[in-house]
């Protein structure tokens, strides 16, 4: 059975060593229990979606300290800078530019070219934060479809030994997740509504807030429903490169141009599958080739992600 701990001194210390080392750690925060993991740590992020069981890669929160400390990883726009500056810490999330310079793992970001963060405001989930010294990228701690968990208890039910390690602080004030806003597009978008309400967020912002369309993403031109997808056109289940293709591996592919992982672990593939597409996707290359990964585990969520990249591209017709 999964250990349960207090959040008290003595807990925060084993649950901050637990994530230094890749692990993963349920902890409460104001909204709801997240399933946290070193936010810069590809590996450690991979292990969330395996132990959430999620079909798909959804990009991640990742939870900060203090508010100014999300400042070392995403873009300060003007409307990000009014938001965090009236609701943080609390249960407000915002979506900016990632920095150039961002250490945010890019599976936590899904590939995208932007990061959501906050700061939330429950002491004993500042405190953990604190001592582990990173980010921490945190979903909340249930199994993918199932409810979002506001007591230790239903984090171990829904998860169980999936997690290394459970942060009792009792019930979660807020109970719903947080409010998630665009604040990379003007005007900035509400892209889930939470503990913060809209009312509050367009005070601040002196106008209304764009809204998401479900199904249709935002009427706003530029922006989200976007998922990362290569420049470079795809192909799933290759055997082998053909002329001009980049050739990505899994479990000792030959003559792979990268393998996702050599040893044919799916964690570790999950882990590299957005540096690697990165790396890929040049101009030296006319398309790149994947082989072929299991769907099952994690396997699933990176058939996923390559199957929308390669449909992404009608053109492309290639076997
Ligand atoms: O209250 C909360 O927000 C909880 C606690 C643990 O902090 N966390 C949580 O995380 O609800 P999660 O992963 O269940 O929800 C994250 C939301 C998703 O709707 C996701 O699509 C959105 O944030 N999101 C994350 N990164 C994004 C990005 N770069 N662009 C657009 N949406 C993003
Ligand atoms: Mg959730």
């Amino acid at each position: 059975m999964v250990e349960i701990v207090a959040l008290n001194e003595t807990g925060i210390a084993r649950g901050a060593a637990v994530l230094r080392d890749g692990g993963l750690v349920a902890f409460p925060t104001e909204t709801v229990y997240g399933l946290g993991a070193d936010a810069t740590n590809d590996r450690a992020v991979a292990r969330i979606f395996e132990a959430k069981q999620r079909p798909q890669f959804n990009p991640l929160i990742a939870h900060v300290s203090t508010p100014e400390e999300a400042w070392d990883h995403v873009q300060r726009t003007p409307a990000g800078r009014a938001l965090a500056a009236a609701f943080w810490p609390g249960p407000l999330t915002l979506v900016l530019p990632r920095r150039s310079d961002c250490r945010l793992s890019l599976l936590s970001s899904a590939g995208l070219e932007t990061a959501a963060i906050r700061s939330p405001s429950h002491a004993g989930a500042r405190a953990l934060l604190a001592a582990v010294g990173r980010p921490v990228a945190a979903p909340s701690a249930n199994r993918s479809g199932q409810l979002s968990p506001t007591t230790a208890a239903h984090v171990a039910r829904s998860l169980g030994d999936r997690v290394d390690l459970i942060l009792d602080g009792g019930p979660c004030p807020v109970g719903v997740e947080s409010t998630v806003v665009d604040a990379s597009i003007s005007p900035p978008a509400l892209l889930r509504p939470g503990g913060v309400t809209a009312e509050a967020i367009e005070a601040v912002l002196g106008g209304p807030l764009a809204t998401a369309v479900p199904g249709e993403g935002l009427k706003s031109p530029g922006m989200l429903d976007s998922h990362y997808a290569p420049v470079l056109p795809l192909r799933m289940n290759a055997t082998a490169a053909e002329p001009g293709e980049a050739l990505l591996g899994f479990a000792g592919t030959r003559d792979a141009t990268m393998d996702l992982s050599p040893g044919g672990d799916l964690v570790e593939a999950a882990a590299n599958l957005f540096a690697m597409l990165h790396a890929l996707d040049d101009s030296r290359y006319r398309a790149i080739a994947v082989a072929r990964i299991p769907d099952s585990r994690i396997g699933r969520a990176i058939n996923d992600r390559l199957r929308r990249a390669a449909a992404e591209r009608p053109a492309q017709t290639a076997v």
